[in-house]
């Protein structure tokens, strides 16, 4: 390594640990030590910003505030904590985690790499932030924000979402740490690239380490750091059907693999090039051997999702009389593919996808 790099690598760990021990943010998982605290805060930050997390943190851990009361919940009532962050399989990595951790190490969060590596969820990131933030080991945690700092400030021209650049950066970062405060700095390294060293915009004028970052002596942050191109989201035309009944609506528990998995919806599919939206809104009931018509649409909305963007058109369903002697066949127990009928009200203690919550006003007004 040449010596300017050498020198900036001493520089930036006391000069980070300075200024978060000066400017922190007051959160609340930061006035604790408890790894399951600590755990349950960080998967619910890995895709979601820190405000809409912290109402979900205290909701959360006020219901369970143990690693072995949240094992002993019912996934569907975890799920319906979560509801609205969205990337559910989070949440059912995390409720499963727990209850490794409860069979396998007596409800005691384990303070080993390899162990915690183990645990569903538990990756290279959120196993270096357990360790480093719970149990103060000297133990790397790059996320977003650090690769986006550590390569600005070293001006890594390999893409980081590649194995190679990210090996840069955290080699980077592991030297960087002051022995025994790796707590304090991946955590301001998390607070400079959310408050400081933004994506669009870095305040490169407030930064404690501007007079030792490359990328701001030569003007180019925002070139950094470097991604390889993504990929645009499939669009995918997904048909539903809201069938009313005496005030009740048909509702489906999705598969346990896949998008939403173990979510509820109203009875939907994609619809195929040679069908109307229609017949896909009404081959969406079928399944659950209801016959319906189907007489028109009520909202539409977009969603996105990281690979796919829905285009989701709802259409207002009747039961075709005569036709449903046997009336709708719903495949038994409480497993997934599950079908019942919810009051709208009842609707609310299942779990939804974002996409459904946003046109339920709409949905409300039409499906009296
Ligand atoms: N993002 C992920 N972990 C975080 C933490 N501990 N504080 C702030 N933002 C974070
Ligand atoms: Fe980021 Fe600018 Fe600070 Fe460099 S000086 S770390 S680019 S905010």
């Amino acid at each position: 390594m040449e010596d300017r790099a050498r020198r900036r690598l001493l520089a930036v760990g006391p000069l980070l640990t300075g200024w978060y021990r000066r400017e922190s943010r007051d959160l609340p998982w930061r006035k604790t030590k408890d790894p399951y605290r600590i755990w349950v805060s960080e998967v619910m930050l890995q895709q979601t910003r820190v405000e809409t997390v912290v109402p979900y943190y205290e909701r959360f851990l006020h219901r369970f505030p143990t690693v072995d009361r949240l094992a002993e919940a019912p996934e569907e009532e975890v799920l319906k904590y979560w509801e609205g962050l969205g990337y559910y399989s989070r949440a059912k990595n995390l409720h499963r985690g727990a209850q490794m951790v409860v069979e396998r190490f007596g409800g005691e969060i384990p303070a080993d790499p390899g162990k915690l590596r183990g645990i569903p969820g538990i990756g290279e990131y959120t196993a270096g932030a357990i360790l480093s933030m719970a149990y103060d080991r000297d133990a790397t945690a790059v996320d977003g924000n650090a690769l986006r700092v550590f390569s600005r400030l070293f001006l890594i021209a390999d893409p980081v979402d590649r194995p190679a650049g990210r090996k840069k950066v955290r080699d980077l970062v592991e030297a960087a740490i002051p022995p025994g405060e790796a707590s304090v700095f991946n955590q301001a390294v998390m607070d400079l690239g959310a408050r400081l060293c933004l994506p669009k915009g870095p305040k490169c004028e407030e930064c404690p380490l501007r007079n030792h970052c490359a990328a701001a002596e030569e003007g180019v942050a925002e070139q950094y750091p470097v991604k390889t191109p993504k990929k645009r989201p499939v669009p995918v035309k997904m048909a539903a059907a809201l069938v009313v009944e005496n005030g009740r609506w048909l509702i489906r528990r999705r598969p346990e693999e896949g998008l939403l998995a173990g979510l509820w919806e109203l009875p939907s599919a994609e619809k195929a090039e040679e069908e109307t939206w229609e017949e896909a809104a009404a081959r969406a009931v079928g399944a659950s051997g209801l016959r319906v018509r189907v007489s028109k649409e009520v909202v539409r909305v977009e969603h996105i999702f990281s690979h796919r963007k829905w285009d989701l058109r709802i259409y207002r369903c009747t039961p075709v009389t005569g036709e449903n002697a046997a009336g709708p066949f719903f495949p038994p127990g409480d497993g997934p593919d599950r079908w019942t009928w919810a009051t709208p009200e009842e609707c609310a203690a299942y779990p939804f996808p974002t996409a459904y919550r946003k046109v339920w006003p709409s949905l409300i007004r039409e499906g009296v």
